[in-house]
């Protein structure tokens, strides 16, 4: 089994130097590949910052020259560079595609996304699970983004790979992605290794907020802080990092930033003000998050902020949050 992983690493490292390496040194990774990141608004440092790369259109690509490098097909479908059919053929599943490799916290290269160029069924396709790549521990950019989360004591979370590198090359370095799935608890727990203080900033859309409320709740148990930032319509985190200057998305954050309970308020009773069975609904969901602090200290602040916000008495809240945490043990 340590053998198995040894070897899907070393076939990792070789795709990784072999995606890189057509990216600059190939007319077709040139015009494909590194003129899209351009296109994007990517600069050199942060392209290689991340490793970013370019898989060839041509089917065999790195099929081919893994095997002349001694590597086998075998090590290339179990990582799942390659795809081997029921007829028996193999081809490259990334092929013609800008590459993201997946660091693990320590800098090894544990899988790939591949996003497409064109207008495929998939805009991303990325390496199955193996020994080496749990996808449910590991987040996307802690590698590069480690020091600053634990300098800061503070680490922003967002969906995607370009989040994450549109952010950094903006100097937000503190910053890591869930990859579009709905966040675990192996996620919180790495994050709760640097930082207590969590700022959600998911994509401005509906599925981003509804992403976002499902994720405070487990980080909320996790106890650790949570603040939320909701971009202006439309934008993720790219685009928004992408059409402002650095200090600009600095200064953004931190005047929009919205402690957590004020967020799900905001959106929970949006429109409800006037139906009182919605309204008692949304009060329960809101009661429920504070319930799952795990810390009385803080419970006890949210519990006094949720009276004037929500302009009920304490003693109610208190009640409630007693016998739904009473439900939760
Ligand atoms: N994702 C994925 N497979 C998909 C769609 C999304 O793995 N079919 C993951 C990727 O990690 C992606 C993240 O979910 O980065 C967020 O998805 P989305 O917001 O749709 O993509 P963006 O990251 O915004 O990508 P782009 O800006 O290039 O369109
Ligand atoms: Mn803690
Ligand atoms: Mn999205
Ligand atoms: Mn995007
Ligand atoms: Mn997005």
């Amino acid at each position: 089994r340590e053998s198995q992983r040894a070897s899907l690493l070393a076939v990792n490292d070789f795709a990784l130097k072999h995606f890189e390496d057509n990216l600059f040194n190939t007319d077709e990774g040139r015009e494909v590949g590194l003129s899209y990141f351009r296109q994007r608004g990517l600069n050199e440092a942060v392209i290689n910052k991340f490793h970013l790369g370019y898989a060839l259109e041509r089917s065999n690509a790195l099929y081919a020259s893994a095997m002349e490098k001694g590597f086998t097909e075998d090590n290339l479908v179990t990582a799942g560079l390659c795809i081997r059919t029921d007829s028996n053929r193999v081809y490259d599943r990334f092929k013609g595609r800008v590459i993201y490799p997946v660091f693990s916290l320590s800098g090894k290269i544990i899988a790939f996304g591949g996003r497409t160029l064109k207008k495929d069924v998939a805009k991303y396709v990325n390496s199955p699970e193996s020994v080496i790549y749990v996808k449910s521990n590991e987040l996307y950019g802690i590698y590069q983004s480690k020091s600053a989360i634990s300098k800061l004591n503070k680490c922003i979370l967002v969906e995607g790979y370009m989040d994450v590198i549109s952010m950094h090359q903006s100097g937000v370095e503190n910053v890591v992605a869930s990859s579009g799935t709905s966040l675990t608890e192996g996620q919180i727990r790495l994050i709760h290794r640097f930082a207590e203080n969590v700022t959600v900033i998911y994509d401005g859309d509906a599925a981003g907020i509804k992403a976002s409320l499902r994720g405070i709740d487990m980080l909320l148990a996790e106890g650790l802080n949570i603040k939320v930032l909701l971009l202006p319509d439309g934008h993720d985190p790219d685009s928004f990092a992408q059409s402002r200057s650095a200090s600009e998305l600095e200064a953004y954050i931190n005047e929009h930033e919205t402690d957590f309970i004020k967020f799900k308020t905001d959106i929970l009773l949006k429109g409800v003000e006037n139906d009182p069975m919605a309204r008692a609904r949304a009060i329960t969901d809101i009661v429920h998050s504070i319930a799952v602090i795990p810390n009385p200290v803080s419970t006890n602040l949210y519990i006094t902020e949720c009276s004037r916000m929500l302009r009920i008495d304490e003693g109610v809240i208190r009640m409630e949050v007693t016998k739904q945490r009473a439900d939760i043990a």
